[in-house]
């Protein structure tokens, strides 16, 4: 059976139209995925939609849907499940109460295993084609690992495991592992849900701090007070494409070594809007090294300046290896101004300042498992303002390694375009 026959014996029934990455996720295909996104997007009905149709289409399979505990699924996914998504009609829904249910057999051979991770001896006894967490936020990593030890039943073509959540703290498991690219991440939105009414979202609108910022916006936010409180995933993080030979291209870089040394690659296109399309953010390393790889990731590229952290002996070592600098100007407000007119969205709906998903070269796991940010675009987050009078101006200055290698990089293209017009006023 096709996914369109099935498509249409689902509508017969109870129709149901995907928006966005709730269509994405019918055809992915990939081992682990991540459908996440602020509260109320139609994550949740996109998963069951996805089970009931492979469900239909390979007769015999095994899905499990799990929750931390089986109790929690009662009224939450299960209503769901009986009243948008299973054919009405169909004998499977007569027999146990949602309480008691402990799974959902379908004619074909086809079946539905309710479980939790209260119980999980259970789950672990059989095998799946495919498994269903959701809010998988309340599950440890351990859960997921041990749930994808299950995925092994074969009666379909893939297996796979999905998690549905809303974005917790940058840190939490589920956002490393998408970002070490472990797995696939959906960013599912309010405009993918038709059922989303104004009132709902000003109500999430209406929360306050880290609430509204993962339940509204869908960021992955730890604190209040972020610096770059315009950052949102959806918008600022783009997929991987080719950096066209004609762009301009310019490199930023910070020292540390306790603290990550960061050298980003931005190429700015004739819009000028600027893209990190590669990164270095390591600890632990000497300058002598992170020298050799910058330029070793440089090759066949020309720049129009590198712009540099003050460091003589640092500049010195990188000039050893070709790489001419120039002085960042380091003035940090000025730099937040320019950096926040970057991140605004201008009339196509597009900001000045993209981070590509997959630039970073490679994951410094020291700084993993201390849960530090292992990336520019992990800093953004945990980016907050300084609490107190006296220095209620200022950003905390802690894992701001990749926050200021970029202000260094707006700073220096701002600047740049105001002296060049300075230039031709007094030109003229
Ligand atoms: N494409 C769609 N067409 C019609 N109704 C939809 C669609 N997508 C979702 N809905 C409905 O919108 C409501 C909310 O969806 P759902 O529970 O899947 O959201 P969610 O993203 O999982 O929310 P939460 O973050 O709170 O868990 C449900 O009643 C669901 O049936
Ligand atoms: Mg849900």
């Amino acid at each position: 059976m096709s996914l369109t026959q099935t498509q249409s014996i689902s509508n017969q029934n109870k129709p149901y139209r995907p928006y966005g990455v709730a269509r994405d996720l019918l055809y992915c295909r990939e081992p682990e995925i991540l459908m996440e996104g602020p509260a109320g997007t139609g994550k949740t009905r996109a998963l069951l939609e996805k089970a009931n149709l492979c469900a239909m289409k390979y007769p015999g399979m095994r899905a499990l849907f799990v929750r931390k505990t089986r109790e929690s699924s009662t009224e939450s996914v299960l209503v769901t499940l009986e009243e948008k998504v299973l054919p009405t009609g169909w004998p499977m829904l007569s027999g146990p109460s949602r309480r008691q249910r402990q799974n959902y057999r379908y004619p074909n051979g086809s079946i539905f295993v309710i479980a939790g991770m209260d119980r999980a001896s259970r789950i672990m006894s059989t095998e799946y084609d495919m498994i269903f967490v959701f809010e998988a936020r309340e599950l440890t990593e351990d859960d997921w690992e041990s749930l994808l030890t299950r995925l092994r039943n074969g009666m379909m073509p893939y297996q796979q495991a999905i998690a549905d959540t809303n974005p917790d703290a940058p840190t939490h498991w589920l956002n490393q592992r998408a970002l070490r690219g472990q797995m696939t991440r959906l960013l599912s939105r309010h405009d993918d849900n038709p059922n989303v009414t104004n009132e709902y979202k000003k109500r999430l609108n209406h929360l306050t701090g880290v609430r509204r910022d993962r339940l509204y916006k869908g960021i992955w936010a730890g604190q209040e007070g972020a610096v770059y409180d315009l950052w949102d995933p959806a918008v600022h993080l783009v997929n991987h494409s080719d950096i066209p030979l004609e762009y301009r291209r310019i490199r930023s870089i910070d020292f540390g070594y306790t603290n990550p040394f960061v050298c980003q690659w931005w190429a700015i296109d004739s819009d000028d809007r600027m893209i990190l399309y590669r990164e270095l953010y390591l600890s632990h390393g000497l300058v002598e090294d992170h020298a050799q790889f910058i330029a070793k990731h440089s090759q066949g590229e020309t720049y129009e300046a590198t712009v540099c952290d003050h460091d003589a002996e640092g500049r010195a070592t990188l000039e050893r290896y070709g790489i001419e600098t120039i002085l960042a100007k380091k003035s940090l407000r000025s730099g937040i101004q320019s950096v926040t007119r970057r991140l605004k969205k201008e009339a196509d709906g597009k900001p000045r300042l993209m981070l590509m998903q997959d630039c970073l070269i490679q994951t410094d796991h020291r700084l993993a498992e201390k849960q530090k940010p292992t990336s520019t675009c992990q800093e953004f987050p945990g980016y907050i303002w300084h609490r107190g009078t006296d220095v209620s101006e200022m950003p905390v200055m802690v894992n701001d390694h990749g926050m200021d290698a970029m202000r260094y990089a707006v700073v220096y293209l701002d600047g740049l375009t105001q002296n060049t017009l300075d230039v031709r006023v007094l030109g003229k």
